[in-house]
């Protein structure tokens, strides 16, 4: 069990993603010069449209939003407020400086997950959309669903799209051995795996100065009884055999539409992401 103290592991994942911003805007990062053409819209987003279904006139906030590709995207499919959230002060700047260039009437809002409510306001919003790489960087899964569950309104909706905990308990693959093995924990509870990665997932290799990341694996069932102990119960739960980064280097090819990625070899064996709905009562 690792002894660093949470507030230590907040302020190692803190600084690293304020060293991935300037990563992902760049070179190779989250192309963010797509945004000029007033169409497009984030690979992200468009995965989710189906499920999403009609969110014009909806108030959305966009909960670890990092630099806002989704949150424009949501607020180009005619939500009436799109609020990005993120404790990444450089990450909330990159954000805006997209809205502006993109022509976007998202805002966005600089603060901890855990103190959204008190920042944003409780029974603000129709739908909290969050995911891809969200839920990890949290150490209390209980705090979340409660967080979620204040800011939505009675019969607002929680849409959460992430990444798998099976495919998050894999241990890293390489071309040289690209074999599929577990190798974390499938437990949040179990405490977080300390991570040293020296680059990001995405941009052109530039070494982080920040490589120490504290990571923790909530299974689907601790995210689905943290939400009914929230007083949201579950809408849909459909499991997906696409991520949309090379989660497992070698071990992974790009399959259209999207260019998602998925196993090589028989990828009906791991399930890479799912798309979680929850309401809160009317
Ligand atoms: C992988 S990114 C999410 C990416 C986003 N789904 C996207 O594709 O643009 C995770 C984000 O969570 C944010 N984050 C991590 N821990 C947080 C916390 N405790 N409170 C608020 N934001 C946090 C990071 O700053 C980062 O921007």
């Amino acid at each position: 069990m690792i002894q660093v103290p949470l507030d230590e592991q907040r302020q190692a994942n803190l600084e690293n993603w304020e060293d991935r911003v300037p990563v992902h805007t760049g070179p190779n990062g989250y192309a963010l010069e797509d945004f000029d053409d007033p169409e497009h819209i984030s690979r992200v987003v468009q995965f989710d449209r189906p499920r999403l279904g009609d969110i014009s006139g909806l108030d959305v906030v966009h909960l670890q939003c990092h630099i806002g590709t989704d949150t424009v995207s949501l607020d180009r499919l005619g939500a009436a407020s799109v609020t990005g959230y993120d404790f990444s002060p450089a990450a909330i700047d990159a954000a805006r400086a997209l809205a502006e260039r993109a022509n976007s009437n998202a805002t966005f809002v600089e603060g901890e997950l855990y103190d959204a409510v008190t920042v944003l306001g409780p029974s603000r919003f129709d739908l909290v959309f969050t995911g891809i790489g969200a839920l990890i960087w949290l150490p209390d899964i209980d705090g979340w669903a409660t967080v979620v569950a204040q800011l939505l309104r009675p019969g607002g909706r929680l849409f959460l799209r992430d990444a798998h905990p099976m495919l998050l308990s894999i241990a890293d693959t390489s071309a040289e051995n690209p074999s599929i093995t577990v190798g974390h924990p499938a437990f949040g509870a179990a405490g977080p795996t300390r991570f040293e990665e020296p680059t990001s997932y995405e941009g052109d290799g530039t070494p982080l100065e920040h490589t120490i990341t504290y990571q923790w694996n909530w299974s689907i069932g601790e995210m689905i009884t943290a939400l009914i102990n929230a007083g949201l119960p579950i809408d849909t739960l459909t499991e997906h055999r696409t991520v949309p980064w090379n989660a497992l280097d070698g071990a992974m090819v790009q399959v259209p539409p999207l260019g998602e990625y998925e196993l090589a070899d028989r990828p009906d064996r791991l399930a890479c992401t799912f798309t979680l709905q929850a309401s809160r009562p009317a």
